[in-house]
């Protein structure tokens, strides 16, 4: 790995086994951007990959330079990475070079999580000083190559260096310009409880974006797109990733102009934004991180899940095994006493599961969703003994106790509302629009922050709380801060993603050992920002096995195994009246942070028997599940989706175990074949199923594949319409392999 200055060419290369990123300084001092793609060779010069200047209409000239950092306003017509108000009111900006530094590491963002080294080793830095003489701004332009992963972090600061105020008004992460446009743009598109299914669009002349305005990253769309070629696969071919460590307003667009180059930014949504930089001030842009593939999607997302698990994640929790747990939302909702409470978690425990949740309701007046947010106290009539005692009492059973809180929220109906109404996000003289009978409060105001941390870490402190799955229920409406002046309104958005993040940073500090979860009615927060903080997500509140498979693959296409909390729960399935086997509710949850959501009193013997058999398979294979290499094999969004398959493998593919799944079954299906990834060629694995079937051969383990075989013509998945093991529609089988000798 290295990044190479050359200074009679003018061209930073920085480079390790698997890519090169080439950018250079163009004649008049502007940036060029030369490659990024496949590694190339050291100490040649690629200046010729781009000519021209930037100047002179050159797009016009049917010859587009690729710039690195765009500005508008002197003959570059594409989208720019960056527009500031000058205080003449002019928003014409000329970046040249100034100066660079090159060191080996990577430095955090001040007040924003970002991706990180625990040894300087890891990665080698490059930052570029540009800057804009009329205006006085200077740029810096922070370049990120890890060692072993085709993966550029980017990131972007703008400082005042002149004498009057600037304003900003669009600053991207991260601006790419590719040399053509023979891509499909890859997203990951829903809405509440259909987050993250895998959207894919020819590209097309003009622009097309993903964004939210809405205050949180959001269910609609997620904050990471990739382009890919037509002709790559989950396997094969070329693919570059985009992804924003940020959980607030974004924007991801690709532009394709009319000579055939492709244009691709990412960052904070203009939309709505503006900062206003004092002179002397600084702003600092969440971080982009780019992924370029030679070797299809799957080790697209293979290098996204390593670097998000191992130096996006943080603290305590970050390389533990994560416990079953058992959520009692679906279970009891807003009805519960301590001794119903107390009857789950004895049940639970008996069948193996490991921590117990209380949800939603034991704050305040909280028995449905018309009250009590931001009266962090605990109910005494649901539990006259406090958390303490049920806590205490959940520990007497040999479970952990962990707690849901919504900390940016208020009620209406509530004595928090009461004391501080102007916490409340509004505009003076307008009315508040309420979302889910709430307000949302003022993240941006360092007031709010202090005194959320004071009431939670009073309840945290208050018992043995060892986990915290921290909700978010609604977006923001009325954006607008009574603590902002008039001419800062436009950073308010962004000052409350950075209030929320203090918050989390703040009870992180206080509490190291304490495994939080995040979560916004479900996925609507499932960004890279909270990964830093929140080690795993609550995916979706769609519980349902079969709209499961499709939200979990396509969040695995940037997220890891080891985010993505995924539970059990009953049928019929609350969110779509779904009636699946117990069996297949398992076999889809066990491919993330497993656990429950139900009640286990109200379970038959048997199914309680099918819970203990699936909690020990998972505890016996979960670090194949949490921390597994995730193959994607059969998607959920091709052909006509009746069957999805994927795969976990370990690090020295001695193990595997791979997901298979069926909706509907039809009647003389004939024999499918699975051909499967990851293993070793050379060895031979022992295939057992789960659930098991109690085929003779297989009980026997003798059911012996070498890895060539089940790699190049298939795993035999057998006539499965007739199995007796796996007849009916909803139909899920696991296959354990197990390498011999
Ligand atoms: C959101 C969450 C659910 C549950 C409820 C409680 O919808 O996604 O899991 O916690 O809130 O109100």
């Amino acid at each position: 790995m290295s990044i190479d200055w050359n200074p009679e060419t003018k061209e930073f290369h920085l480079r390790n086994d698997r890519i090169s990123y080439l950018v250079r300084v163009l004649e008049n001092g502007a940036l060029g951007g030369l490659h990024f793609g496949p590694a190339l060779a050291r100490e040649r010069s690629y200046r010729h990959l781009s000519q021209g200047e930037f100047h002179g209409f050159s797009n016009r000239l049917g010859d587009p330079v690729a710039l690195e950092y765009p500005t508008g306003g002197t003959g570059d017509y594409r989208v720019p990475a960056l527009t500031i108000e000058a205080a003449d009111g002019s928003t014409v900006l000329e970046l040249a070079y100034v100066g660079h530094r090159i060191w080996p590491g990577k430095a955090p963002i001040p007040g924003l999580p970002s991706t990180y080294v625990e040894r300087d080793d890891e990665a080698d830095t490059l930052e570029i000083v540009c800057a804009d003489t009329a205006s006085g701004a200077e740029v810096r332009l922070s370049y990120t190559i890890f060692c072993d992963l085709p993966v550029v972090a980017r990131s972007v600061r703008v400082r005042n260096a002149g004498t009057e105020p600037l304003r900003l008004l669009c600053v991207m992460s991260a601006s790419l310009d590719l040399p053509d446009t023979d891509w499909d743009l890859v997203h990951l598109a829903g809405t509440w409880a259909r987050e993250r299914h895998v959207t894919i669009d020819r590209l097309q002349p003009g622009r097309r974006s993903i964004s939210s305005f809405r205050g949180a990253s959001g269910h609609e769309h997620n904050p990471f797109l990739a382009l890919r070629r037509a002709w790559t696969t989950e396997a094969a071919g070329e693919a570059v990733g985009f992804s924003l460590v940020y959980s607030g307003n974004f924007l991801g667009e690709v532009e394709v102009d009319p000579f055939g180059t492709a244009r691709v930014r990412l960052g904070i949504a203009p939309e709505g934004f503006s900062w206003r930089l004092d002179p002397g001030a600084e702003f600092a842009a969440p971080e982009a991180v780019l992924v370029y593939s030679d070797a299809g999607l799957g080790w697209l997302s293979e290098a996204y899940h390593r670097l998000y698990r191992e130096r996006l994640a943080r603290g305590a929790w970050r390389d533990r095994p994560r416990p079953v747990l058992i959520n009692n939302w679906e279970g009891t909702y807003f009805d519960f006493t301590e001794e119903k409470l107390l009857e789950i978690a004895s049940v639970a425990h008996d069948l193996g599961i490991e921590l117990f949740v209380l949800d939603d309701g034991w704050f305040g007046e909280r028995n449905d969703d018309t009250r009590s947010l931001g009266d962090w106290f605990v109910n005494r009539r649901k539990l006259p003994g406090g958390l303490n005692q049920l806590a205490r009492r959940i520990e007497a059973l040999g479970m952990a106790f962990g707690l849901w809180i919504e900390p940016e929220m208020v009620s209406q109906r509530s004595r928090l509302f009461v004391e501080h109404p102007d916490w409340a996000i509004g505009v003076p003289g307008r009315p508040r629009t309420e979302g889910r009978n709430q307000y949302v409060l003022d993240m941006s105001r360092p007031e709010v922050v202090d005194h959320l941390f004071a009431v939670l870490s009073d309840v945290l402190r208050s018992a043995p709380v060892s986990y915290v799955k921290w909700d978010m229920n609604r977006n923001i409406t009325e954006p607008y801060s009574l603590a902002l002046p008039p001419d800062r309104q436009g950073e308010f958005f962004h000052r409350y993603i950075l209030g929320v993040y203090s918050l989390y940073e703040r009870l992180m500090a206080a509490f190291p050992a304490i495994l939080f979860e995040s979560c916004a009615g479900g996925g609507g927060r499932f960004d890279p920002g909270l990964l830093a903080f929140a080690p795993q997500a609550w995916t979706s509140d769609d519980t349902d096995a079969i709209e499961r498979l499709k939200i979990q693959w396509g969040t695995s296409l940037c997220y890891p195994l080891s985010s993505m909390a995924a539970h059990v729960s009953a049928v019929p399935n609350h969110q779509v009246g779904r009636v699946t086997p117990l069996a297949t509710r398992a076999a889809v949850a066990f491919f993330g942070v497993f656990g429950y959501e139900l009640d286990p009193t109200t379970m038959s013997a048997e199914e309680r028997r099918g819970v203990a058999d699936q909690v020990g398979f998972y505890k016996k294979h979960r670090h194949l599940f949490q921390r597994g290499r995730f193959v994607r094999l059969r998607s959920p969004f091709e052909g006509d989706g009746n069957e999805t398959a994927w795969m976990t493998v370990a690090a020295d593919s001695r193990q595997a175990i791979v997901g298979h799944y069926r909706i509907l079954n039809r009647p003389s299906p004939g024999p499918g074949r699975l051909r499967l990834r990851a293993l070793d060629p050379n060895a031979s694995y022992r295939v057992s199923l789960w659930p098991a079937t109690g085929d003779p051969i297989e009980q026997a383990g003798a059911l012996v594949r070498g890895g060539d075989e089940l790699m190049n013509v298939g795993l035999f998945l057998g006539a499965t319409g007739d199995s007796p093991v796996i007849r009916g529609d909803f139909a899920a089988r696991l296959f354990i392999l197990e390498a011999i000798g």
